[in-house]
């Protein structure tokens, strides 16, 4: 795969506050949104995992909605910052019925994943009206990096449209990663607080696996514990003395991580059936490559995960039906790279000079994707696309934690 390496692609160095790099960490997980999108169509089209049927498709155009100007100084101080927030919004009822996903449309054969995570949202939101006291996620900030600043921002935002209490520590480049155990312990002990995200990456003097592992398995909404990946890595189909139903991810009783996660609910949500298919992730990353790989086979999938030292990674992604692009080069995945009527998902945020563009830059995925869609059945835009998903997902892990956490206290009583 290192011959592939995009020789026309300039990619940024970190411009404001956005980081580009190999490290998929810095990549995944951006929630962008896309502030222009046109109405709803319905087409047909023919897929490789699939045969001829409706699709809505939407058209978004537009980069990021939101770009912090002013870098801030970091903080020297030792004290973390304790934000509160609770929705005063939610009190619709149960029975409420949800607005049908507005999709819009113009590209015909783009994935919506912004209307498809906003419909999620809408569920969740009714489902945690009827909790008898709302869901809590705990969200630890470490340091002053903008993305990560931004991402948390929009996490928060998302837990209070759906009526989740979010409890905000912001901490200094500067704290010791004794600081963050201490308030992990102090989380896991919390009754109010049923998930617990450790935004990352942390600075590097904090070894990221003692925080990952210090949160309890139960809490670890981002689904990145050793006994979560424990989980998702066993082919058993119990786990203790649940039965496990794949088909509904939400049943399963530990966490799934949300970007993985919400790639396979935006294929379930666009009707793409995985059985039997040949899927070809590209990445094995901890946090997107190795977990979606594992839902994927769960799902009766075939799968080959494409990683730098495959010898001819474009052969193989050829002859995928369902590709899953997490490797972290922007727009490295090419047209003839990609089957007729393939299904393509693109889990890149990368940023690359645009001197077009007002910014001077624009964020691009790991697809080069004007080219890619021409041979795509459907294909995830960059943003609006996996980005939003991945947020769902961890409201989702939330709200489920907070249902079990409540089951197992009136089964005690
Ligand atoms: N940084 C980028 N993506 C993620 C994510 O999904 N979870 C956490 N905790 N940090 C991230």
């Amino acid at each position: 795969m290192a011959s592939v390496a995009p020789s026309c692609i300039n990619i940024k160095k970190p411009k404001l506050f956005w980081t580009v790099g190999p490290a998929l960490f810095g990549n995944i997980g951006c929630f962008l949104s896309n502030p222009i999108c046109t109405v709803a169509n319905a087409v047909f089209v023919r897929t490789a995992v699939g045969s001829l049927r409706p699709v809505l498709t939407t058209s978004c155009t537009g980069v990021a909605s939101f770009v912090p100007s002013v870098p801030q100084a970091s903080s020297r101080s030792r004290t973390s910052t304790v934000t509160v927030t609770v929705s005063a919004t939610a009190t619709v009822t149960a029975t409420r019925k949800l607005n049908p996903i507005k999709m819009s449309a113009k590209s015909s054969n783009d994935i919506d994943g912004k209307a498809i995570a906003a419909q999620i949202r809408a569920e969740l939101k009714v489902r945690v009206a009827t909790l008898p006291s709302p869901p809590g996620l705990a969200v630890i900030l470490v340091g002053s990096r903008r993305d990560s600043q931004t991402y948390v921002r929009m996490k928060k935002r998302a837990c209070e449209e759906v009526g989740v209490a979010s409890f905000g520590f912001d901490y200094p480049d500067t704290a010791t990663e004794q600081e963050i155990l201490d308030k992990v312990h102090e989380l896991n002990q919390d009754d109010k607080v049923h998930g617990i995200l450790v935004q990352l990456p942390l600075p590097a003097h904090i070894d990221e696996s003692n925080v990952i592992q210090a949160v309890v398995p139960h809490k670890d909404v981002d689904g990145l514990h050793p006994l979560n990946t424990a989980s998702l890595c066993s082919t058993g189909t119990h786990v203790g003395v649940q039965k496990l139903n794949w088909k509904d991810m939400a049943s399963v009783p530990f966490h799934i991580p949300c970007t993985p996660q919400g790639c396979i609910e935006l294929l379930d949500r666009t009707g793409v059936d995985l059985k039997g298919k040949n899927a070809a992730v590209i990445g094995r990353s901890n946090l997107v490559g190795l977990p979606v790989a594992m839902l994927l086979m769960h799902r009766d999938a075939t799968v080959t995960i494409v990683h730098s030292k495959t010898v001819n990674a474009a052969q193989i992604v050829k002859n995928a039906d369902v590709i899953i692009a997490a490797v972290g080069r922007a727009q490295m995945v090419k047209k003839d790279w990609i089957k007729q009527g393939a299904v393509v998902v693109d889990v890149g945020i990368n940023s690359i000079d645009d001197p077009s563009s007002k910014k001077g830059y624009k964020l691009v995925g790991d697809v080069d994707y004007a080219n890619v869609k021409q041979v795509a059945g459907q294909i995830t835009p960059v943003p609006g696309g996996v980005g939003p998903m991945t947020i769902a997902m961890l409201l989702r892990n939330t709200v489920n934690s907070c249902v079990r956490h409540t089951a197992s206290k009136s089964e005690k009583k």
